[in-house]
């Protein structure tokens, strides 16, 4: 168990941040990513740090090339962005491609470019939202992101049905919300507690394959 290793997108700061920094504490040998900044993120022992633009696909590639020879057992894609809350006919056409892009796109992309280096009976997961939940979508706002998460979860039943056979486990996470710089800082939550209880979900999901869209408790979240 002291081998297992994880590559998680997006972790200069936030959820990807402390998400890494957990894995690492609970004996994971963890390589993540940052953009330019690499914020608090600090190398380690078992700390690897590497840097990747998701949206650039060049980026992308280069980081398969980099990482060859990598066996991960759990591969975490968290980066995402917000922009706000303007209702959909005031979203500007470039905001929307770069949420939607950033979101939906992106993600799908990494887990695509990388997954052959997932070991059987690994995990690919993709840090969602509650917001993305169509049938909980009962209160107005956040409609950019709401659909931008939806269109992920969507991707992702289509990548899961694509690659039903190869025995991963596919999972779409809420965090709940969190104080961070994406959930403002009158969100209930801390990231700390929330990501201890998705390593736990982590933990306890691998090995099982199939797709699950879960909270931090590991409970089912509606479609
Ligand atoms: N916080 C919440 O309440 C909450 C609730 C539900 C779901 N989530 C989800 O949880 C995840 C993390 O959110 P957070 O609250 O931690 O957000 P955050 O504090 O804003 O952090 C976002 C992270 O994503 C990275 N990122 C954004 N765009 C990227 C790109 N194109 N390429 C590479 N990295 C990129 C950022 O890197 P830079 O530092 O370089 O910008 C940063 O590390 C997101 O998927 C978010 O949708 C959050």
């Amino acid at each position: 168990m002291a081998d297992r290793c994880a590559l998680v997108v997006g972790a200069s700061r936030g959820l990807g941040l402390v998400l890494a920094n957990e894995l690492v504490r609970r004996g994971w040998r963890v390589i993540a990513t940052v953009r330019q900044e690499r914020g608090e993120l600090r190398a380690g022992e078992r700390m690897s740090i590497e840097s990747l633009e998701m949206n650039d696909v060049g980026e992308v590639g280069a980081l398969r090339e980099r990482l060859a020879g990598c066996s991960l057992d759990l591969l975490f894609v968290n980066a995402a962005i917000d922009r706000g809350d303007l209702p959909i006919d005031q979203v500007p056409t470039d905001m929307f491609t770069e949420v939607m892009v950033t979101n939906a796109l992106g993600p799908l992309r990494v887990l695509e470019a990388l997954r052959d280096l997932v070991v059987p009976g690994g995990t690919v997961a993709v840090m969602s939202s509650e917001q993305g939940s169509v049938s909980l979508n009962t209160e107005g706002g956040y409609e950019l992101y709401k659909a931008s998460k939806a269109a992920l979860n969507q991707l992702m039943r289509s990548y899961a049905t694509r690659h039903a056979g190869d025995g991963h486990t596919k999972l779409l996470i809420d965090p709940g919300h969190n104080r961070t710089r994406l959930g403002g800082p009158d969100a209930p939550l801390e990231p700390e507690e929330s990501m201890t209880a998705v390593v736990d979900v982590l933990e306890k999901q691998a090995g099982s394959p199939g797709l699950r869209f879960l909270d931090r408790h590991g409970e089912t979240v509606p479609w």
